[in-house]
């Protein structure tokens, strides 16, 4: 048998024996045990390219389950955020919203794709602001939705950034984006001019989501407001309309700041609608606590109550360089370090969980599982780490050596290398950061 491409002794997550993986027509076409170095497929298999990648972990690609791509690398444009708070960020934001342009958007947008791809995200679910009676962003993002697919897979969501029912037109300017062609639905509930409001917000979205029959994701209790509780209006639709499982509920910062009696109920009743919880701890962390003297709140839901009872938790950037979180390279796997120090999620089993939130947990939640995975017969989009397995990469933050999408190299990287020199030696030594 001839492969197109053939990667020898992977490390696949949470597998003990590395395995050889080949490549055919963009699919993996098989997946067999290493055997000490030799294909173990068939004794005549040969294949175009070969990689030895010496027991490196193979990973699924990363996925980007909530980022702004309207807002991506606007940071400074037209002023830096002194203060570093949502309500300034807030304000620039409409500033420099006013601003926007087709190309502008288009140009940014591709360039915080382009350094998602590099670090082996393939998959990314971007909220745009739809408050804007010219959609300026949504036009220009559903072009290049279509103009990435050789390199992503971009989900589009219609954001109401000012309210749905607290802005001009709000309802109308949702109804369009849809038709235009929006994949989902959003909602932010908790900003809303009054609690009833809010509940309207996402009865709202229910109603668009069911009219257009399209998936749900609102950014919802996106506040330190212990009274913020919206995220069970979100799970009490989903279960009367009967859309479990195409459901999120983004940020849900609330839940960090409930007493521990209501988000025991409410973790219950999100699991059993089957929402999927997307939390951002990039800009929770930032942003949160910002009127807490000491102790500060962290401000990220409960990721580890979440995942213990049964509820499905993914990773978003969020911001790169924006307004609300001025840093940021377009890394998932920070993402997910960042996640691991915030939540506590540093036990050893722990932190072999904490890739699953910006791999196989977030490909549910974009509900592209089907196609998802390094498994026979799925599209070959894979990508191959510095580093010999999860704990490393968690720690490392290494670099993505090779970062395939249906069988095709979309990126590569070459490795850093240190070299320490003491006084008086001559010699040169690499410094490996392994023990
Ligand atoms: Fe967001």
């Amino acid at each position: 048998m001839h492969y197109d491409l053939l990667i020898r002794n992977a490390h696949l997550h949470r597998q003990q024996e590395l395995v050889d993986i080949a490549v055919k027509d963009g699919y993996f076409a098989s997946i067999a045990q290493s055997d000490q170095g030799t294909i173990n497929l068939a004794p005549t298999t040969s294949a175009t390219r070969e990689i030895d990648v010496g027991g490196r972990l193979v990973m699924p690609p990363f996925i980007d389950a909530h980022v702004h791509l309207d807002a991506v690398l606007t940071v400074g444009q037209p002023r830096y955020n002194t203060t570093g708070t949502l309500l300034e960020g807030i304000q620039i934001w409409s500033t420099r919203k006013a601003s926007l342009s087709r190309e502008d958007v288009k140009r940014r947008a591709l360039e915080a794709i382009r350094w998602e791809v590099a670090q082996g995200t393939l998959h990314i679910r971007s909220h745009v602001d739809v408050c804007d009676p010219n959609l300026t962003a949504l036009r220009a993002l559903l072009e290049l939705r279509e103009e990435v697919r050789d390199i992503c897979h971009l989900q589009l969501v219609a954001f109401p950034q000012d309210g749905i029912f607290s802005f001009p037109n709000g309802p109308q300017l949702m109804r369009r984006a849809l038709e235009l062609g929006c994949d989902l639905v959003g909602g932010i509930p908790h900003y809303e001019w009054t609690r009833d409001m809010g509940v309207e917000d996402v009865h709202y979205a229910f109603a668009l989501a069911k009219e257009f029959n399209r998936d749900i994701d609102c950014h919802c209790d996106e506040t330190d407001d212990p009274l913020s509780r919206f995220s069970e209006v979100m799970a009490a639709d989903t279960l009367q309309q009967g859309w479990q499982g195409r459901v999120t509920a983004s940020h849900c910062t609330a839940m960090h700041s409930y007493d521990n009696a209501y988000a025991f109920k409410l973790i219950g009743l999100l699991a059993q609608a089957q929402i999927h919880v997307v939390a951002n701890p990039f800009d929770n962390v930032v942003l949160q606590g910002r009127f807490d003297s000491y102790p500060k709140r962290r401000g990220i839901t409960r990721i580890k109550e979440l995942v213990a009872g049964g509820v499905n938790v993914a990773l978003g950037h969020d911001s790169i360089m924006d307004p609300w979180f001025p840093l940021g390279r377009g890394d998932m796997l920070a993402a997910a370090q960042l996640a691991l120090l915030l939540c506590h999620l540093n036990g050893y089993e722990e932190i072999n969980t904490v890739l699953d939130l910006i791999t196989t947990n977030a490909a549910k939640a974009l509900r592209i599982q089907d196609s998802y995975g390094i498994e026979e017969g799925k599209p070959a989009d894979f990508l191959v780490l510095d580093a010999p397995n999860a704990f490393e990469a968690l720690r490392l933050i290494p670099v993505r050596l090779h970062v395939f999408k249906a069988g095709r190299e979309v990126a590569f990287t070459s490795p850093a290398r240190s070299v320490l020199r003491r006084s008086g030696d001559n010699e040169e030594k690499t410094v490996t950061f392994h023990l």
